[in-house]
């Protein structure tokens, strides 16, 4: 069988893990996390669904697509054209640059029951800033959470309490080293979908709840009422909803996902979904909510950047004219046919879950399933694809590109059925090791 060369690549982040502790800035770009010593770990070139790494070898991206950040496709032309516009006008100065109001516009004119909107660079960090302005509006401490929001202290504050709160919201061994103590108690983890474990925590701390954080749906559909109840406790008594839509917006409307679920928080936050590649990202919320932030010192040089606020504002603009989640939704019900479909004539366990554009899947078997995931990156690379066992889709895929695709899943399906008839184990063909599933020290 054909094996996977490594290239410059996979040496310079052996380089990396020398001068970058953990050698990413972000865990989902870790090489560990896909292909352990043989992912091409670095790009030359990305455009539209390709990828180029520093070998020059070319690939389809049928993965995360910048981990979420580009429903366009990498490099779009009027996207950047914009962001060119304002570099060759200048990306930053002392007055301000007017696209902030215009975005600001844009935003509430797609929300229309929001009456303010902040600015950060990251999705993390302005859910920190959600967290602030909904704590110092309601001038109250404890935020009842669901799901992943980021890596800051009022978040990993839930390990602190109960080291396990984060295990099955986000990833199991998150040690909140670093993260004072006295944070202890200020947030609480609630499931999607559990509403009596919800009211439990609404009951018992009633009067000091400051927000409830949570995605509007990410992996499963809202059951029974699940959001209009949250909205109907939270708006009784007085506690501000933060919807995180920092990976769901973007994807099935243009703007949050809570506007296809018929539901108005009282803050939506948006960062990677709406940017196309570009580092912004946006609280809006009701007036009244949003004017605390006039109370609570935010304020931050590199939150006026230029650059970020026109290719936002572009990307936006295109999002809507090409009715780009209806084709993210199209290719995204492909897919999980094709997954399951594969799945089925291989004689496969396979689970299947997310909304169409955020589709993920495992294989069960006898073996661990990042075993099978290993495998997959593993032969799909070889086929040239960035493949793992999720696909983001976007503008820039297409039917033709996602049915060549799911005939490659096909064969790898097919090779892991083989191992299987053959009573041998799919372990034993790694090249390298397993992929990892968490946050772990590197080196
Ligand atoms: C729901 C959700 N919240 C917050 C974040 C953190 O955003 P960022 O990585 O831009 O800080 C992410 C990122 O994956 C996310 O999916």
């Amino acid at each position: 069988m054909e094996k996977i060369a490594t290239g410059k690549g996979q040496k310079l982040y052996q380089e990396a893990k020398k001068v970058i502790p953990g050698g990413t800035q972000l865990l989902s770009k870790r090489p560990e996390m896909f292909l352990p010593d043989l992912w091409p770990a670095y790009y030359s070139k990305a455009k539209g669904c390709k990828i180029w790494d520093l070998d020059g070898r070319e690939y389809i991206d049928v993965s995360y697509m910048g981990i979420g950040s580009n429903v366009l496709g990498y490099a779009n032309e009027e996207v950047d054209a914009a962001a060119k516009e304002a570099i060759d006008n200048g990306g930053m100065s002392t007055l301000n640059a007017p696209e902030e109001v215009y975005l600001a516009q844009e935003l509430i004119k797609l929300h229309p029951w929001a009456g303010g909107v902040r600015y950060a660079k990251a999705g993390g960090e302005a859910m920190a800033l959600a967290s602030r302005i909904a704590r110092a509006y309601t001038k109250k401490d404890i935020i009842l959470f669901c799901g992943y929001h980021g890596w800051h202290d009022w978040y990993l504050a839930a390990n602190l309490a109960n080291k396990n709160a984060l295990n099955d919201q986000h990833i199991a061994g998150l040690d909140p080293l670093g993260v004072p103590s006295g944070l202890a108690g200020t947030n609480l983890p609630f499931h999607y979908n559990c509403i009596e474990e919800f009211q439990a925590l609404m009951k018992k701390h009633e009067g000091k709840i400051a927000a409830v954080v949570m995605e509007p749906i990410r992996n499963d559909y809202p059951e029974n009422g699940f959001l209009e109840e949250i909205r109907k406790e939270t708006e009784k008594a007085g506690v501000v909803l933060i919807f995180d839509e920092i990976t769901a917006g973007f994807r099935l409307c243009a703007g949050g996902s809570h506007k296809v679920l018929g539901i108005e928080p009282d803050m939506a936050v948006f960062a990677k979904g709406m940017t196309n590649g570009y580092p912004l990202s946006a609280i809006v919320g009701r007036k009244e909510v949003m004017e605390a932030s006039q109370g609570t010192f935010i304020s931050s040089t590199f939150y006026t950047e230029r650059i970020a606020f026109a290719a936002t504002l572009k990307n936006i603009e295109l999002y809507q004219r090409y009715r780009v989640w209806e084709k993210q939704e199209e290719y995204g019900a492909i897919v999980q046919k094709g997954w399951r479909e594969k799945a089925e004539k291989n004689g496969l366990d396979i689970e299947i879950g997310g909304i169409y554009p955020l589709s993920h899947f495992s294989i069960v078997g006898k073996e661990n399933s990042l075993v099978y995931k290993t495998f997959f990156v593993q032969e799909m690379l070889k086929q040239g694809y960035i493949a793992s066992n999720a696909f983001y889709t976007t503008y820039a895929h297409s039917a033709e590109i996602i049915k060549e695709y799911l005939e490659h899943v096909d064969e790898v399906f097919q090779m892991i059925s083989e191992i299987n008839s053959r009573n041998e184990i799919v372990e034993s063909y790694l090249e390298g090791p397993v992929c990892h599933n968490g946050f772990g020290r590197l080196n």
